[in-house]
């Protein structure tokens, strides 16, 4: 059995030394147990909540991308995907809403805390609150409810958040399990998820000794600006005034807790005794950034390169959106039939897109500026194939027959079994009918092989 682990990063800053130290090594690393489902994503929709300047939100997005690829990240092994590519989410957190008890939001801190604020300030209690801050945790409900997560990891300032997803997902499952499994759902609409503090992940203190945090002010970065960046923001490391020759104490400064989550254990028990013994704060921190760079140097490089390419992290976000999405459309497909907006049906009697005979690929043809086009639709109306346009309409019915004859389903075959994909030079396809020509979008090989053969029961 595996675990799915899901976690998001909302898109609104550049990544820093707590980050890596406290999120992404430890993820990655999780992410590569071989009992372990992960599913990442840029939380850009919670973005909007807390900036409304694009410019900000598209290069934090870019950044972030970028870093989590650079640190090793394999989006061939886990679901990576920015959540603005899943239409589901908020189509279901629209679901949740309506099923969440308005006093529940009311408890949230960080609404709360906004409230208390105004209060503080003598100001109206709502004064300056959007209602995306009050609706951030129905939005996170959504994400983490969506594709079943078992694990959700996160800082402790998010806990609240998914015991409130807990909560949600009860109430739905309480109001609308029944018909969830009368609409060919297994079990329950929602996993209830648990919260997974690392607990052996120490939180980075940044410049001034408080917790590393861009709310602070006082982070180091992990990539932007190079290693001059990193060299200047650690030369602001606050120490306190022992010259050189004097001993220092480790355990008061926030050089050295830096300096421990990045070394082993003897490296850093050699670093506590060489300032015990006097060491001047000035080599202590040479010996830091040496240190730093020694495991970021090569990551750094990597992410300089994916930085010139956004085309292919883009390329990279939209796969994992697919995969993502496979796992989504079924499930909100019964989801819409448990709550009452699924095809519509006699009273008391059986929707018609429940019978078998219905479910039922077809082609559409339709001619546009370039000519004559068909498109593949799978049973529920998910475009699978584009063809490419011929310039006459009986070419185009010819290649549609061909379509639905023997082998067409055959002739799609994964490129790897990891990775939707075409595998467009087959021969059977470039000979017996136009299909190389074919091109694949946003389908998954199996829906676009089960698809050409209910087409082909259709034609039998
Ligand atoms: N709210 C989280 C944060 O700010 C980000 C987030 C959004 C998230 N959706 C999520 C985390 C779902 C875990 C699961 O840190």
């Amino acid at each position: 059995m595996t675990t799915r682990y899901l976690t998001g990063i909302t898109t609104t800053g550049t990544p820093h030394l707590g980050n890596y130290v406290g999120a992404i090594r430890p993820a990655i690393a999780a992410s590569r147990r071989s009992d372990a489902d992960g599913f990442f994503f840029l939380a850009d929709y919670h973005a909007l909540i807390k900036s409304d300047d694009p410019v900000r939100i598209a290069r934090s997005r870019l950044e972030i991308a970028a870093t989590w690829l650079a640190c090793g990240l394999d989006p061939q092994r886990v679901t990576f995907y920015r959540q603005s590519d899943i239409p589901e989410i908020p189509e279901l957190t629209w679901m949740l809403t309506c099923v969440t008890a308005k006093g529940l939001l009311n408890r949230a801190h960080a609404y709360k805390a906004a409230v208390d604020q105004n209060a503080a300030k003598g100001e109206d209690p709502d004064a300056a609150i959007t209602a995306g801050l009050y609706m951030y945790p129905v939005l996170m409900a959504a994400d983490i409810l969506l594709f079943n997560a078992d694990k959700v990891p996160v800082g402790r300032d998010q806990v609240q958040h998914v015991e409130m997803t807990r909560d949600i997902g009860q109430r739905f499952n309480h109001i609308h399990g029944k018909a969830w499994r009368a609409a060919g759902g297994d079990g329950e609409p929602f996993v209830l998820p648990e919260v997974a503090i690392e607990e052996s992940v120490a939180t980075l203190p940044g410049l001034d000794g408080r917790k590393m945090s861009k709310s602070y002010d006082n982070t180091v970065p992990l990539f932007e600006g190079g290693a001059k960046a990193l060299r200047e923001a650690i030369a602001k490391i606050v120490t306190d005034s022992r010259e050189p020759g004097e001993p220092k104490d480790p355990d008061s400064s926030s050089l050295f807790a830096i300096y421990r989550a990045f070394a082993g254990d003897a490296e850093s028990a050699t670093f506590r005794k060489e300032l015990e013994a006097g060491m001047g704060w000035g080599d202590a921190k040479k010996k830091l950034c040496e240190r730093i760079e020694q495991d970021i140097a090569p990551l750094r490089e990597r992410y300089d390169a994916l930085m010139a390419h956004p085309d292919d992290i883009e390329d990279a976000l939209r796969e994992g959106a697919k995969k993502a999405r496979a796992v989504a459309m079924p499930r909100l497909e019964i989801m819409r039939r448990a709550v009452g907006l699924g095809p519509l049906a006699a009273p008391g009697g059986k929707t018609r897109a429940a019978k078998k005979t219905d479910k039922r690929a077809r082609i559409v043809s339709f001619r546009d500026s370039e000519g004559f086009r068909f498109r593949l639709l799978g049973a529920d109306g998910e475009e699978l194939l584009l063809s490419r346009a011929f310039a006459d309409p009986k070419a185009a019915g010819q290649a549609t027959r061909a379509l639905s004859s023997d082998g067409a389903a055959d002739a799609l075959k994964p490129i790897d079994a990891s990775r939707f994909a075409l595998l467009q030079e087959n021969e059977t396809l470039a000979t017996s009918a136009e299909f190389a020509e074919l091109i694949a979008r946003d389908a998954a090989i199996e829906r676009t092989r089960a698809a050409l053969a209910s087409l082909r029961e259709a034609a039998d």
